[in-house]
């Protein structure tokens, strides 16, 4: 057991030292069918922000040396598409489902035109890892439903914040009223706000979308169907008002680990951990798990996804380049634990 977690260890600090270059595919997330890995990312443009291509693959057999396999889904040349070029597809996360045995992918979609205000989730699938995958909507999640970690007093409370008393952000009351569900009330009718989001399968083979709702004020946990292509309808709010992003999930024996970031947009912050014995919570915070120099800003990355090799668990991340997002470097480190088993991202 020790020698297989030394040697699952050693593989991730390989790996992580060995930084792949030129790989446009950001924001995304990594799976192995048979022999091979599956790099998923958002083909990013060398200027401007919107998307021109869509979700490109690459392939590898050691994690370390990749091939472009090409556009895995690509955006959508009819007007009016909710895929349309110009729209901006980010943080792509591509799941098997055993019940189907379709790929599916789940993405965080804005539409052309309208910035970041759609905060919508898109739909694919395909039979193959590589594609093409097909564009089957969006949507936002769980209209009319209620956390299943809202109690009657809570949702008494909710209902009767108002909304024109909370014009204000960032005033102590406006912060209480977004704890208590203020976006959450505003936005039961057309569904939940979903931007930076991944997607976990659970050891029961069951899937969640985590993401960032609420205007990125609070995290969602949105349970899927067993296709794996919409929402049950149950969810739970994670850290009312803590403003987290770039979700990013593992399990390790017993307890559930979610790393997020900060919200500063293309600029690194300091990442921030939680844990849970349940997904369905209760949550509890930690301190930020990187050490070392530049650990306060997560040594210049963004968390997208959280990469299990055997025994062993590599933290990827974006190095985002506003200026041009193509050349956006990825940043890959391994998770080790503490002495009393707490995950750490340590770089010297
Ligand atoms: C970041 C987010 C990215 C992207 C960017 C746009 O905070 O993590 O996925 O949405 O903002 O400014």
């Amino acid at each position: 057991m020790r020698i297989r977690l030394l040697l699952a260890m050693l593989f991730c600090t390989a790996i992580a030292s060995a930084q792949p270059e030129g790989v446009n595919a950001h924001g995304g997330n990594i799976i192995k069918v048979d022999d091979t890995w599956y790099w998923y990312g958002e083909n990013r443009p060398y200027r401007g922000f919107t998307t021109e291509v869509g979700v490109e693959v690459y392939t590898s057999k050691d994690l370390k040396s990749w091939e472009d396999a090409g556009v895995a889904l690509a955006v959508s040349e009819e007007k009016g598409s909710p895929i349309e070029r110009g729209c901006i597809m980010e943080r792509p996360k591509v799941v098997f489902c055993q019940k189907t045995g379709k790929y599916v992918m789940l993405f965080h979609l804005e539409l052309k035109g309208k910035g970041y205000e759609a905060a919508q989730v898109g739909f694919a699938v395909s039979d193959t890892p590589t594609g093409p995958f097909k564009f089957l909507r969006a949507l936002r999640p769980n209209p009319g439903k209620w956390p299943a970690n809202f109690s009657k007093k809570d949702k008494k409370k909710a209902l009767a914040l108002k909304q024109s008393d909370y014009k204000d952000w960032w005033t102590e009351p406006w912060r209480e009223a977004i704890k208590d569900g203020l976006f959450l009330v505003r936005d039961m009718e057309g569904g939940q706000m979903s931007r930076d989001m991944t997607v976990y399968i659970d050891t029961d083979g069951k899937a969640y979308q985590i993401t960032s709702s609420e205007d990125n004020l609070t995290l969602h946990m949105n349970e899927l169907t067993d296709d794996f292509l919409g929402f049950t309808g149950r969810f739970i709010r994670i850290a009312p008002g803590g403003q987290n992003e770039a979700p990013t999930i593992f399990k390790k024996d017993d307890t559930y680990w979610l790393i997020t970031s900060g919200c500063t947009g293309w600029d690194p912050n300091a990442a921030r951990m939680f844990s849970a014995k349940s997904l369905w919570g209760p949550w509890e915070q930690h301190p930020n798990p990187c050490k070392g120099p530049g650990a306060d800003k997560t040594f210049g990355g963004q968390g997208t996804y959280i990469l299990q090799t055997g025994e062993g668990f590599i933290f990827m991340a974006d190095q985002w380049n506003p200026r041009h997002l193509r050349d956006s470097k990825h940043l890959w480190l391994p998770i080790t634990f503490t002495a009393d088993g707490k995950p750490q991202i340590v770089k010297e």
